[in-house]
């Protein structure tokens, strides 16, 4: 069995699925929210440009959403464990409500804004948001990685070098198909660290993963602690 406590360079390099037992919808699989929002309508940049007020209402939606959820028993296995690296997809902000001090937002975070004009970067918890415009009167976006965006060349070095020094990687509710994110999960195995997979479901990528446990979140990591 793999614990946690055998290892010293720990990376969590977490999806979707490890905020599911918090109560937030993952994007794919039953009930994901792919399956209800067409991601080119709510969630590209040539949406927003189409029709900013629209993509706005959705993101204000799942703003609404995840202030209501808190962070679940995995976010704080992993917060609770000594000097690791998180890498997550996710844009919820839980690791850091539960306690994680080094995470890496591969795809941004749905609490953070940037103005389309002047570019300026600004954290924000309204729910809703109280004004969808800078001071400067361009429109605010959410400081989101959409579809089609290209990822923060600094955020994927952070990720590629907290991977690379690792010396276990444990991957926790993702479906692995999204890139250039899924390809991290190689950097570890190339570099001879052992990598664990968490998932109740089989991915494209668990052959890459030298352990796999099928179940959920919380109980995984609760073994591993
Ligand atoms: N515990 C662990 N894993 C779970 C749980 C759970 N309780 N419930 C579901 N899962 C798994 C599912 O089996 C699935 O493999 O979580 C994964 C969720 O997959 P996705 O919904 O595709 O989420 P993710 O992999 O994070 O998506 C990556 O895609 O839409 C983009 O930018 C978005 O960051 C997102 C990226």
């Amino acid at each position: 069995m793999i614990r946690l406590k055998d290892f010293s360079r720990i990376v969590f390099f977490t999806g979707a699925g490890l905020s599911a037992e918090s109560g937030i919808p993952t994007y794919r699989g039953k009930g994901g929210i792919w399956a209800k929002y067409d991601y080119e309508e709510y969630a590209c940049q040539r949406a927003f440009d189409r029709d900013p007020g629209k993509v706005w209402d959705f993101h204000d939606e799942r703003r609404r959403r995840v202030s209501a959820c808190e962070p679940n028993e995995g976010h704080r296995i992993i917060a609770a464990t000594e000097g690791a690296v998180v890498v997550t997809q996710n844009i919820d902000g839980l690791h850091q409500r539960a306690g994680s001090k080094a995470v890496v937002e591969l795809h941004g975070s749905l609490w953070r804004v940037r103005c389309a004009g002047c570019r300026t970067v600004a954290g924000n918890l309204e729910t809703p948001i109280r004004s969808r415009r800078c001071a400067c009167g361009a429109w605010l976006r959410p400081d989101i990685v959409w579809f089609e965006d290209a990822l923060d060349p600094a955020t994927v070095r952070a990720a590629g070098d907290a991977i690379a020094k690792c010396d276990l990687l444990v991957s926790v509710g993702t479906s692995g198909v999204v890139y250039p994110a899924a390809d991290l999960p190689r950097l570890a195995l190339a570099r001879g660290a052992v990598t664990v997979e968490i998932n109740p479901e089989e991915t494209p990528l668990s052959g890459l993963y030298t352990h796999c446990m099928r179940g959920s979140a919380s109980e995984m990591l609760r073994r591993m602690a």
